[in-house]
């Protein structure tokens, strides 16, 4: 039976990534029909309209989407494209595997991380509720709620018991905003009870980010609101080699949408100079998935030998090949 499978190679680097990750896949031998969904600045602005309903409805058939990063304004212009999809299609729980590669060389190199984080993906800070109350006076609605903060708890004990995991980490700032993360907090406590097996600790979030960078190889599972999950990603990413290597996955009741943690790397796109080692790894996460499971090994073992073997890198992770020629190096490694 072929996979259906929405594309969405969106902007800057994300054709390119995309491109590559597309190969890999296709490299596996699973069947698998893309159905490509354009989505860039340039739609965007001429639609008027942040989700392009055929966007909608692909997804909506296929339920899987593999979608490159598109670039949000900043300080103005239309709402994040990202975040309006993962509200739209209630992909509620965003997952980021945050793992050393072999060979790698980072300033942790003597040190083997394995951290999986947990970010609440529809509510907190980015419910876009802002307003101008008078000039020059901004106020920014932070919404939590019971059933997000329940929902994503329960997600990652779920994933801590089903692979044996030791401990997951809710991150907050409680002694502050006593309200809302203080309920978030109630939540993570209450679904922590119920799987007595896992340990569960907290951290606030600054104490978390300071922690993070002395000894991340003790860290296991962080749960995390939103913001904090965004902010965290890229700290963590910066850990194991940085954007160009941390998969993530957004997932839903009945939708899944995979995705790297890197954003559209203007400063670099359109050189052939991108990592496409993040949506390769996301793509693995989608291939475990469909139930693709030796597709997924497959594909999660040749990135590894050629992170193993350290020739064919891009300049992010201190080599010198470009996006085409890692991505040869890996498809060998497929079919080798
Ligand atoms: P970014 O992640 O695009 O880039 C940060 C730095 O990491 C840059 O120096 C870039 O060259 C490098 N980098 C990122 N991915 C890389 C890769 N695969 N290979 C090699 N180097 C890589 O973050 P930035 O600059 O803050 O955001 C740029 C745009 O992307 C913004 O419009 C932002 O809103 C958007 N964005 C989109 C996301 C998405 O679609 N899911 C996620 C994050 C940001």
């Amino acid at each position: 039976m072929p996979h259906y499978c929405t594309l969405i190679p969106g902007d800057g680097i994300g054709p390119e990534v995309a491109q590559a990750a597309v190969r890999a896949v296709e490299a596996t031998g699973v069947d698998i029909r893309w159905r490509r969904a354009e989505l860039n600045e340039a739609i965007i602005l001429e639609a008027g309209k942040t989700l392009p309903q055929y966007l909608l409805d692909s997804l909506n058939e296929t339920r899987v989407g593999l979608k490159g990063p598109v670039t949000t304004p900043v300080a103005g212009g239309f709402q994040s494209v990202n975040v309006a999809l993962r509200k739209a299609l209630d992909l509620f729980a965003n997952v980021r595997p945050v793992k050393t590669l072999p060979g790698i060389k980072t300033r942790f190199e003597d040190v083997e991380i394995d951290i999986v984080i947990f970010r609440e993906n529809t509510e907190d800070l980015y419910s876009g509720l802002e307003h101008e109350i008078v000039r020059d006076v901004v106020t920014s609605l932070k919404v939590i709620t019971r059933t997000a903060s329940e929902r994503i708890a329960r997600y990652a004990f779920e994933y801590a018991q089903k692979n044996q995991r030791r401990q997951v980490i809710a991150i907050h700032k409680a002694n502050i905003m006593k309200l809302a993360d203080g309920l978030f907090l109630r939540c993570c406590r209450e679904v922590a009870k119920q799987y007595s097996e896992i340990q569960y600790k907290e951290l606030i979030v600054d104490n978390a980010a300071m922690q993070l960078v002395i000894r991340p190889e003790t860290f296991d599972i962080l749960l995390l609101p939103n913001l904090y999950g965004d902010i965290v990603s890229d700290l963590a990413a910066g850990l194991v080699g940085g954007l160009g290597i941390v998969p993530g996955a957004n997932m839903g009741e009945t939708h899944a949408v995979f995705e790297a943690v890197h954003g559209s790397a203007p400063d670099i796109a359109g050189q052939g100079k991108a990592n496409p080692t993040a949506l390769m790894l996301s793509s693995v996460m989608m291939l475990t998935h469909l139930g693709e499971q030796a597709a997924a090994h497959e594909l999660q073992s040749a990135v590894e030998a050629v992170y193993r073997e350290g020739k064919s890198l891009t300049g992010d992770v201190g080599g010198t090949a470009s996006t085409e020629e890692f991505t040869d190096a890996v498809l060998k490694e497929i079919k080798g």
